[in-house]
């Protein structure tokens, strides 16, 4: 486990562009291990996580060949190979749901394994759809390792009963490969990179309101693209320079697809300058570069629908809420419970030690406003959200903090405290 020792900033000034969405890279990779012919990927996400997927992956007999900033991926139209030892995902809950979706598919038997995080994460959310497919699925009680036997799939027409884009990309790569036609119908929208990303490699989606359908046995042809940056990572980029008056923050080249950019709506409520321009479309993602200038930050009440899109950025959220006028309420995000860590309990505790006052609901937390903190030292619990947002609530605080197990940033953005440094001004 690593130390790091961030100091207190006086302002945050520059320009950037961030590694690739995680979300994306792990859909673009399953997809071209699915398609036919060679997808070229640039500015693939540089995490951990990411690199988990790509391992799973050769394991199944997938060419793979990572250089010059470009990760190539062949596939055999849909043909993968038992692999010869378990599949490991590492820390990756992305890596084990969604590839589950296609293992689900294939008539050869899996195991898949992760890292003590991983193991305690609920996997029977995918497991119960998927068996109800056809698949046989057995594991510790709910829980990694999971071992898969897969085969002939029939569809299924399937309400989930939490919220969570990995359960419906599961199901519409298993519909992929499916007999019918395959549904999901959300109870409130997630991001959709999964259909997007189907669409760009040449499937065919539907989608009415909630619920999103595929027919199974189409073929996907590859493609060559380059992926968005990712706006989970410039989250905590933009909360630090909301933090400082004088601050001037733009990043080019971001991903700005609606289902995820909810967090440039919470900022600019909360009283930040944010402005989009040079928007594009790319593979059927929104692009662009964005500005941020602070202003006076006042509070948000966060529920509902808003707290499941922002459920990867409320750990950055809540550690600038005590610099904030008004502070921050949230409810309804239960499902930080089972993150990498108990994300509502990491942020309460390592508040707490910053001196904050905070109050933890099982759904959610309040932290008021108004509240000077002071270094601490804060521990991760190895989760890299929580390694990098308390990284933020350190640069106003009084004196230094210590992050233990900051390491755990190479989950999703091993950059990180490189390229934060590069902005700051002390
Ligand atoms: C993700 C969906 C979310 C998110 C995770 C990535 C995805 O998880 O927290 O970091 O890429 O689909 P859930 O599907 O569990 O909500």
């Amino acid at each position: 486990m690593k130390d790091i020792v961030i100091k207190p900033a006086r302002n945050l000034v520059g320009s950037i562009r961030l590694p690739g969405d995680k979300s994306i890279s792990h859909r673009y990779a399953m997809l071209a291990a699915l398609a036919q012919g060679t997808t070229r990927l640039r500015n693939f996400s540089s995490g951990a996580d990411c690199a988990s997927t790509l391992g799973c992956l050769r394991s199944l007999e997938i060419e793979i060949v990572r250089a010059n900033g470009e990760v190539t991926i062949t596939g055999r139209g849909g043909e993968l190979s038992a692999p010869r030892t378990a599949l490991d995902c590492g820390n990756s809950g992305s890596t084990m749901r969604m590839l589950s979706g296609i293992l689900a598919g294939q008539p050869f038997a899996t195991e898949m394994i992760g890292d003590a995080s991983l193991s305690r994460r609920p996997m029977r959310r995918i497991i119960e759809p998927l068996t109800q497919m056809g698949a046989s699925i057995s594991s510790e009680e709910g829980h990694a390792p999971l071992h898969i036997q897969g085969g002939k799939l029939q569809s299924i027409d399937y309400k989930p009963r939490v919220a969570s884009a990995q359960v419906k990309s599961s199901l519409l790569f298993a519909g992929l490969l499916a007999e019918g036609e395959t549904s999901v119908e959300e109870p409130v929208r997630t991001r959709d990179h999964g259909e997007v990303a189907l669409r760009a490699f040449g499937a065919q989606i539907s989608r009415d309101k909630n619920r999103v359908s595929i027919k199974g046995g189409q073929r996907l042809k590859a493609i060559e693209a380059s992926v968005p940056g990712d706006i989970s990572s410039a989250a905590f980029f933009l909360c630090a320079a909301s933090l400082f008056p004088e601050s001037n923050l733009v990043i080019d080249s971001l991903l700005l697809n609606p289902t995820r950019a909810v967090l440039l709506d919470v900022l600019t409520a909360l009283g930040a300058r944010v402005r989009m321009v040079q928007m594009e479309e790319q593979h059927g993602e929104l692009v662009g570069t964005v500005a941020l200038e602070a202003g006076p930050l006042k509070g948000i009440v966060l529920a509902g629908a808003q707290s499941a899109a922002l459920i990867d950025e409320i750990p950055v959220l809540a550690a600038i809420a005590p610099y904030t006028r008004d502070g921050l309420v949230v409810h309804d995000a239960r499902e930080l419970r089972v993150k990498e860590s108990d994300r509502i309990a990491a942020v309460a505790r390592n508040l707490r030690a910053m001196g904050a006052a905070v109050t933890e609901h099982e759904d959610g937390l309040t932290v008021p406003g108004g509240q000077q903190l002071h270094g601490a030292e804060i521990d991760s619990e190895h989760d890299h959200r929580i390694a990098m947002a308390f990284s933020i609530a350190a640069l106003r605080a009084k004196g230094e903090t210590i992050i233990h197990g900051a390491d755990a940033a190479q989950i999703s953005f091993p950059e990180f405290f490189q390229m934060l440094e590069a902005v700051l001004e002390r």
